[in-house]
């Protein structure tokens, strides 16, 4: 078996193996299953360090104060029932224009480090994102030919008594401004970690917790048959970087920011495969409907032009390993009842 992963790749071929083999085998390849598993435990939850700070941002997040017209919100393109997502192909910003490609998914953000935001990652960082959504992005009025001065929306929120205090106990002595404000945003989209899924109850020893279908589908997904994990890496299932599929889009992506290098061309940010079943349709230009088209996509390798990553390859499913790879993605679906370990919104 070649190109598996280092100590869950010997995990994963022993246990396609025992898979066809008689049972004696399976014993032995359950405990490396086990060993294999383990790449995808969840760490604990970012450590809150500023709870007024993320209050605040929690509350700008929904307030639609913060936008040019004073209609839209983050929450707006950002549903926490969807994964912080939505299911639009586009969604309408403040400027009444359909944003040119499908709202992200802010689940587990916090957990990004220094990657680049956005899927073409021209945000620095999160703070950097939200300034620029406010000043000149989705929640500003720019494409419209009356644009609101961002020095407007900032006198708006000072003068508000409740938010003045707010801000005071958060960042004391800060002066409000759009830097203050992406800071409150920035500091509660942090919090925004993933809710526990059946899969999560499954790495953790439930052996219950998912279908055998859906246990298939792992080890199809976390080899080199199908090589998912190579980029959907980890407990929040992504690299955090750039890549090419080869989709049949017109978008340069990263290669729009930056534009000498090949391999940024067409290439946009892995995103988290946490929920992904809440949020159809699917890729930045929303050009997949379903799960199972985004796999057909895959198994044609996409196409090939100098910058689709080496590694995108065809690869061959049979229509029992698609539905076993669904069964698999659907397990990463946050339970909503889930209470402590989930985001932040959900503890007492
Ligand atoms: C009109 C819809 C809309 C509104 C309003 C909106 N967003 Fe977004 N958001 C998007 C879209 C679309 C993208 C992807 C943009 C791109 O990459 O071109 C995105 C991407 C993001 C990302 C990048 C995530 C990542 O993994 O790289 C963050 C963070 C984010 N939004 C936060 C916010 C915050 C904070 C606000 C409020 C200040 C906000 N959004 C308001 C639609 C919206
Ligand atoms: C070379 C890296 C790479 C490999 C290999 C890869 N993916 Fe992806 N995946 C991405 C990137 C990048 C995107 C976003 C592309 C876009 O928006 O155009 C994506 C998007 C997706 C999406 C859509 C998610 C959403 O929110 O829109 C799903 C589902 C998905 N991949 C599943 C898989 C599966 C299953 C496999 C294995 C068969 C796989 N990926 C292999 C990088 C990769």
């Amino acid at each position: 078996m070649m190109g598996l992963r280092t100590k869950g790749g010997i995990a994963a071929a022993l246990l396609v193996a025992a898979m066809t083999l008689p049972s004696i085998a399976t014993a032995q390849s359950a405990a490396e299953l086990v060993s294999m598993k383990r790449d995808y435990r969840r760490p604990p939850p970012l450590p809150v360090t500023n709870p007024a700070l993320v209050e605040l941002g929690r509350e700008l997040f929904y307030d639609t104060q913060i936008s040019a017209s004073g209609k839209t919100a983050c929450a707006s393109c950002h549903f926490k029932e969807l994964g912080w997502a939505v299911t639009d192909p586009q969604s309408r910003n403040d400027s009444g224009k359909l944003t040119s490609r499908k709202s992200q998914p802010l689940l587990g953000v916090g957990h990004m480090g220094k990657a680049p935001v956005n899927w073409d990652g021209r945000s620095a960082s999160l703070e950097a994102q939200a300034k620029s959504s406010i000043a000149t992005g989705s929640m500003s009025m720019q494409e419209t030919q009356t644009p609101v001065k961002v020095e407007v929306i900032e006198a708006r929120i000072r003068a508000n008594e409740a938010y003045v205090a707010k801000f005071e106990r958060a960042l004391p002595g800060t002066p409000i401004n759009v830097d203050s404000i992406a800071a409150a945003l920035a500091a509660f989209e942090r919090t925004l970690e993933p809710g526990i899924a059946p899969f999560d109850r499954w790495i953790e020893g439930d052996g219950q917790a998912i279908s055998e279908a859906a246990k298939r589908g792992f080890v199809l997904f976390s080899t080199s048959k199908t090589n998912c994990f190579a980029c959907h890496t980890g407990w929040r299932f992504t690299d955090d970087l750039f890549h090419d599929i080869g989709s049949s889009t017109t978008d340069l992506g990263r290669g729009r920011v930056v534009k000498d290098d090949e391999q940024a061309q067409y290439a946009f940010k892995t995103p988290t495969l946490r929920s992904v079943a809440l949020r159809p349709p699917y890729l930045h230009n929303a050009s997949r409907q379903t799960l199972h088209d985004v796999l057909v996509h895959y198994e044609k390798g996409g196409i090939d032009r100098p910058s689709r990553s080496p590694l995108m390859m065809p690869i061959q499913l049979t229509e029992a390993e698609r539905q076993d790879l669904i069964a698999f993605m659907e397990t990463l679906t946050e339970e909503p009842q889930a209470v402590g370990r989930g985001s932040y919104e959900r503890l007492p």
